[in-house]
């Protein structure tokens, strides 16, 4: 190489303090990589020197060899040394900035609400139970023959039509979304012994629109009651009990005539309160009626020695009215700030 550098102590001296400067001014591993093929690599002074000893007279060969050899390892050792450094002070950068306090305290999970439909469902088993009824359930898939036929309804009953009843396929199993809960009626009367008291709260389907005051898929809590000497006023008794307990002492409960054709006769059971939203009035609560000789005839129930009453109110409606919920679709829309209002009742 002709432009080889010629050694001497000084020229060593000079490529030693340049790469001692370049290795002490490296902040971080990846600058002292840069450091390192500077002044290390091929190219380098150092490395030029180095080879530059092949063409050295033998006898000064020692002499510079020891003195590129020595500058050689001093780098070497300058290089390890930082090197070591710069990586200790990384990890630990590293670790400050991955810390995680484990004294912190965590915060709170947000505690939800429980939905004031099943609260209310609750509270109304509750009611009936304090009397000594039991609670009766029933599937909400159900066969055709315990939704419609053993509560006496004709083939042709309008309830029966598609407008109204989620058939489910295949047609011909005869299944349907319940579309109230007095099928658990005649299941209760077939599954019991005699008398019967039994409340039922479930869910029930019917082809409506999803509005203000309908939701296809709602709460009802349905009464069964058989035993000997059952009257229409044991009825009305039980009915205006409740709606004292659920609304208050001045609540007050009248029947208007109806037509179901399980129950006969059958009665529209209407709610008063005075302080309705829209001031004191009557609202249409649920139906009601003593239970029809056919339906008691249908479980196998002799009508000649029980009678029976029946009723059935709609849990979303019984809300609406008492807590004056303007829309019913926010009983089914599940925001926890709709639940919130009713309090934090476990
Ligand atoms: N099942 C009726 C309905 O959903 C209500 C009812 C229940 C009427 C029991 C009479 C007796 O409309």
């Amino acid at each position: 190489m002709s432009d080889a550098p010629e050694i001497t102590p000084d020229a060593v001296a000079a490529a030693v303090d340049a790469a001692l400067a370049a290795i002490a001014d490296a902040a971080t591993t990846a600058e002292l990589k840069t450091a390192r093929n500077a002044h290390t690599a091929e190219g380098s002074p150092l490395a030029r020197l180095n080879a530059q000893l092949r063409s050295v007279p033998n006898e000064k060969k020692a002499e510079f060899g020891k003195l590129v050899g020595q500058a050689r390892g001093r780098v070497n050792q300058a290089l390890a040394a930082r090197e070591e450094q710069l990586a200790a002070a990384e990890t630990a950068a590293k670790l400050e900035a991955e810390a995680l306090d484990v004294t912190a305290i965590a915060p709170r999970a947000r505690v939800g609400a429980r939905h004031p439909i099943s609260l209310l469902q609750e509270e109304v088993a509750d009611l009936f139970v304090g009397m000594g009824w039991e609670i009766a359930e029933g599937p909400e898939l159900e066969h055709e023959w315990f939704n419609f036929d053993a509560l006496n309804f004709d083939v042709d009953h309008p309830a029966r039509q598609m407008q109204d009843t989620f058939f489910v396929d295949p047609v011909a199993r005869h299944l349907v979304m319940r579309t109230h809960t007095s099928p658990v009626q005649v299941r209760s009367m077939l599954e019991r012994e005699l008398p019967v008291y039994i409340l039922c709260p479930g869910r029930v389907y019917r082809t409506d629109e999803f509005d203000a005051t309908h939701l296809p898929a709602f709460t009802q809590f349905e009464g069964l009651v058989i035993d000997k000497g059952i009257t229409m006023a044991h009825l009305k008794g039980t009915l205006d009990h409740a709606a004292k307990v659920l609304f208050g002492p001045e609540a007050k409960t009248r029947f208007r005539t109806n037509y179901f054709p399980f129950t006969e006769p059958s009665a529209e059971l209407d709610l008063w309160h005075p302080t309705f939203a829209g001031g004191a009035r009557w609202i249409e609560w649920g139906g009601c009626g003593m239970v029809n000789p056919n339906v008691l005839r249908a479980a196998g129930i002799d009508p000649e020695v029980y009678s029976g009453f029946a009723f059935g109110m709609g849990i979303e409606r019984t809300l609406m009215f008492r807590s004056d919920v303007k829309d019913m679709r926010d009983m089914a829309e599940g925001d926890v700030r709709f639940s919130e209002q009713f309090g934090m009742v476990v």
